[in-house]
C-alpha cells in the first residue's frame, strides 16, 4: 500500500541515485513504451524487463485467473461502469498531485516508482484514474477500474514489481441518506445470516481518523458504513464457504485523499492478509472531479487482485501469474475458480554476491537528513532491478545477508543471496554461474560497486 514507506534501516538517507551521474553512458536518449516514444532524462529508471510487462494485459485475457477475479468482482457491483483498458503511463500529477500527496511523500521517490522521465511514470495504483473517471461519472453513479500497477520492490514469492488492482467508487447524494440506510440494513441482515466473522472498527476517530470538517455525521456515516458492508459482503461471497468461517477485520488507515480511511484484512493460513485500502474521498478530490462536494459524498476502495487470487486459486508464487508456460494457462477456465496444481518443482540454486559500495556512500544510520544530499547516493531498489533485469524470472528470491561498515576503509559492504529457480526446467550449474557473472558485471557497470 502506498501510505507509508517500508522501514529499511539500511537505506541511507540520500535519495539521489548513482545512475543520475552515469546516465549518459547507460540511458538511451529515448525509450518506447506501448508504442509511444519518450525522451529520457535524469529521472528515467524504467528497465526494459518491466516495460515489457505492460504488453501482457493479464487482467483482460481469459482464462487467466486475474481476468476471472476481475469479472467476479464486477458481478457484485451492478450498475457500476467498468474501465479495464486505461494505459499504465500517467503523469505524476495524476498519480500523486490530483490525490493530494504532499511533495515529499516517499512514494514519489525514484527509488519507489518507475519513471519514464520527470513528466511521465507508470501508475503505482489505480487511484491515479480517480479524478478522470469521476469527471465522467454522473451524480450518484458508481465505477470500477482494473489495471496493472507498478512499484519498485524487492523480489520474493509474494512481491513482484508489477501487480493488479481493482479500484471502485460510488457517489451518493446527501439527500439520499435514508435510502442508503435502508440498503445498509439489508446488507447487515445478509451478513448476520452468514458465517462470516467480522471485526469492525469505529466509523471515525476525532484525532487519528477524523471526519472531514465539512461533513456532518448524518451525511457521511451511512456512506462509510455502506463502504464496509458492501466490501465485507463481496468477500463473503468470493471466498468459498469452508469448514472454517471467513474471518475479516477492519482497521483505521491513512491515505492522502480519503478521510476517514480503513483497511481490510482477511485471516488466511495463520496470518492476516491485507486485501484493500479505502475511505471517504476528500472534498478537494471530489471538487477536482467537477462534482459538488456540498451535495455529494463518495466512498472509494482499491484492492490487490493477486492477494485475492493467490489464496482463491491456490497459486503459491506471484511470478506464476506472469508465466507463459502452458502448464499454468491450461489449468484455468474462463470464469471458474479452480485450484492450481503445482507442476513439478525444480530444485533451487543459491549464489552469494558480496560487494563494496562506491567510495563516498554514507555510513548507514550515521547519514542524517540534515546531511542529506551530501556524499554519493545509493538506492536499494536499483540493486533489485538490475538483478531482475539480468536474471529475469529465473530469480526467485534475493535477500540481503550482510551489511557492514569497514571503519579503516571508510566503506560499506553488502552481500546478497540470490536464489535461482526455473518453473520450467532444472538449471545447470554453468548456466547459473553465467547469469551470476552477468549480474556482477552489470552491478559493477551501473552502480560502480566493487565485487569482493
Ligand atoms: N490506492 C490505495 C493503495 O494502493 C488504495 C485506496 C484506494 C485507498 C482508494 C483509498 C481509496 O494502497
Amino acid at each position: 500500500m502506498l501510505k507509508v514507506a517500508r522501514a529499511r534501516p539500511w537505506r541511507a538517507a540520500c535519495t539521489q541515485s548513482l545512475r543520475t551521474h552515469k546516465r549518459h553512458v547507460h540511458t538511451p536518449r529515448t525509450i518506447t513504451v506501448l508504442g509511444e516514444t519518450y525522451p529520457t532524462d535524469d529521472y528515467t529508471n524504467l528497465p526494459p524487463t518491466i516495460a515489457a510487462l505492460l504488453e501482457r494485459r493479464l487482467h483482460v485475457t481469459p482464462p487467466h485467473p486475474l481476468n476471472t477475479i476481475r469479472k467476479l468482482i464486477a458481478s457484485h457491483f451492478e450498475g457500476f461502469k467498468s474501465y479495464d483498458n486505461l494505459p499504465a503511463v500517467v503523469t505524476p500529477e495524476l498519480n500523486f498531485d490530483s490525490l493530494g500527496f504532499p511533495p515529499d511523500h516517499p512514494g514519489r521517490a525514484r527509488g519507489q516508482s518507475y519513471y519514464i522521465n520527470r513528466g511521465v511514470m507508470l501508475r503505482t495504483h489505480t487511484s491515479a484514474h480517480e479524478v478522470d473517471i469521476y469527471r465522467e461519472t454522473p451524480r450518484s453513479g458508481g465505477w470500477l477500474c482494473t489495471a496493472d500497477v507498478y512499484r519498485r520492490d524487492e523480489i520474493d514469492r509474494s512481491h513482484y514489481p508489477a501487480f493488479h488492482q481493482t479500484e471502485g467508487a460510488r457517489l451518493v447524494n446527501v439527500a439520499d441518506m435514508d435510502k442508503l440506510k435502508a440498503e445498509n440494513e439489508e446488507l447487515r441482515r445478509g451478513l448476520s445470516a452468514s458465517r462470516i466473522i467480522m471485526e469492525d472498527c469505529p466509523d471515525f476517530d476525532a484525532i487519528t481518523n477524523p471526519l472531514q470538517a465539512s461533513h456532518l455525521p448524518e451525511t457521511v456515516l451511512p456512506v462509510a458504513q455502506n463502504l464496509r458492508l458492501r466490501i465485507t459482503t463481496l468477500f463473503m461471497s468470493i471466498f468459498p464457504p469452508s469448514t472454517t468461517p471467513l474471518h475479516v477485520r477492519w482497521t483505521p488507515d491513512l491515505f492522502p485523499w480519503t478521510s476517514p480511511s480503513y483497511q481490510l484484512e482477511v485471516r488466511y493460513r495463520d496470518g492476516w492478509l491485507e486485501l484493500l485500502g479505502c475511505g471517504i474521498v476528500l472534498d478537494d478530490t471530489i471538487a477536482r472531479s467537477s462534482h459538488d462536494p456540498a451535495s455529494e459524498r463518495s466512498w472509494a476502495f482499491g484492492m490487490g487482485l493477486e492477494r485475492i487470487a493467490m489464496p482463491l486459486f491456490g497459486v503459491p508464487d506471484i511470478r506464476l501469474f506472469w508465466s507463459r508456460d502452458e502448464r499454468f494457462w491450461k489449468q484455468f477456465r474462463d470464469g471458474e475458480l479452480r485450484t492450481f496444481q503445482e507442476f513439478s518443482k525444480y530444485p533451487p540454486s543459491e549464489r552469494d554476491v558480496a560487494f563494496w559500495l562506491p567510495v563516498g556512500v554514507a555510513k548507514p544510520h550515521a547519514a542524517s537528513h540534515a546531511a542529506g544530499g551530501e556524499g554519493v547516493g545509493w538506492e536499494e531498489n536499483d540493486l533489485w532491478d538490475i538483478i531482475r533485469e539480468v536474471g529475469g524470472d529465473l530469480v526467485e528470491d534475493v535477500k540481503l545477508i550482510d551489511d557492514f561498515w569497514h571503519e579503516a576503509k571508510g566503506r560499506r559492504s553488502l552481500a546478497v543471496r540470490i536464489t535461482f529457480r526455473s518453473m520450467e526446467r532444472s538449471l545447470e550449474r554453468p548456466e547459473v554461474n553465467e547469469v551470476t557473472d552477468a549480474i556482477k558485471a552489470k552491478l559493477t557497470e551501473r552502480l560502480a560497486v566493487e565485487i569482493r
